[in-house]
């Protein structure tokens, strides 16, 4: 049982003792205020606002066209929602990239109109002096690396990173770099298990997988596919802990052919 279950608010503190006692912390996506609610009640640790709200959202293909205005609005639904997990919000393509100023900009901004505790960015060495400048103006970062799909153009596909040498020793160089430049913890996405496992044992801030296997410090999955509302997004990576995309298309169908059949409304639900 969780130690921390009680615990009033979580924040990057906290994370970095779970980290140290080995208690797993638990993150998922959030875009809106009514599941924001129910996630925050359940008793997750962390609450990301991701920039797939691009996708699962907005049906974009990829989260290379979400905006910085699109995240902050988001942030604000999830913000009004939560009272005790910890709210990382990501800096979307194109708000950080250019320079550290940009960055740092980008960040205050989504700090002060969303009322959110965190900033999260994709890249290593080349974000490090953006994450440096953020952190020393008092916003917690949290890296993300592996599969970075603000990159996919880059990449090219979407299949698992760091399975060479070179990418890997690539990317355990990065997260020591992303350590030292402030971050509070990392994201690793679609990487080895036993990659993630070395780069975990390396470092002092937690790790948070996503198809990277069970020996990260927490996991993360976006809410719309372990909720299963997608039944055509299936990765070998993710468990749908409930099929309601099935659920829902029975409960749409019952209430058309209700309407059609004059079953619905009955007297008790008019007045
Ligand atoms: O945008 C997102 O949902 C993410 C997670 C997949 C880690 O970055």
């Amino acid at each position: 049982m969780s130690v921390y279950k009680n615990i009033k608010k979580v924040t990057t503190n906290t994370l970095q003792k779970m980290k140290q006692e080995g208690e797993k912390i638990s993150m998922l996506t959030a875009y809106d205020y009514s599941f924001a609610r129910l996630i925050d009640q359940a008793g997750m640790d962390v609450i990301l606002v991701g920039d797939s709200a691009g996708n699962v959202m907005a049906g974009h293909e990829t989260t290379v066209t979400v905006t910085l205005e699109q995240m902050i609005y988001h942030a604000q639904c999830v913000v009004r929602a939560v009272n005790r997990a910890l709210i990382v919000v990501d800096l979307p393509f194109g708000s950080y990239q250019s320079n550290s100023e940009i960055a740092l900009a980008s960040a205050i901004r989504v700090m002060k109109e969303t009322g959110c505790h965190a900033v999260k960015m994709e890249g290593g060495e080349e974000i490090a002096e953006s994450v440096q400048k953020i952190v020393k103006a008092g916003i917690p970062v949290m890296g993300h690396v592996g599969l970075t799909p603000q990159s996919i153009y880059k990449f090219g596909t979407y299949t698992v990173r760091a399975k060479e040498e070179e990418e890997a020793a690539t990317l355990k160089k990065d997260v020591q770099i992303l350590q030292d430049a402030g971050c509070f913890a990392v994201v690793l996405e679609k990487i080895p298990a036993k990659l993630s496992a070395e780069v975990t044992a390396s470092l002092r801030i937690p790790t948070i997988g996503i198809g990277a296997g069970a020996y990260c410090d927490g996991q993360v999955l976006v809410m719309h596919d372990m909720l299963g509302i997608n039944n055509e997004f299936n990765p070998r990576f993710l468990r749908k802990y409930v099929q309601l995309a099935t659920q829902i298309d029975e409960a749409l169908r019952q209430y058309i052919q209700d309407v059609k059949s004059l079953q619905f409304p009955n007297e008790q639900e008019s007045y």
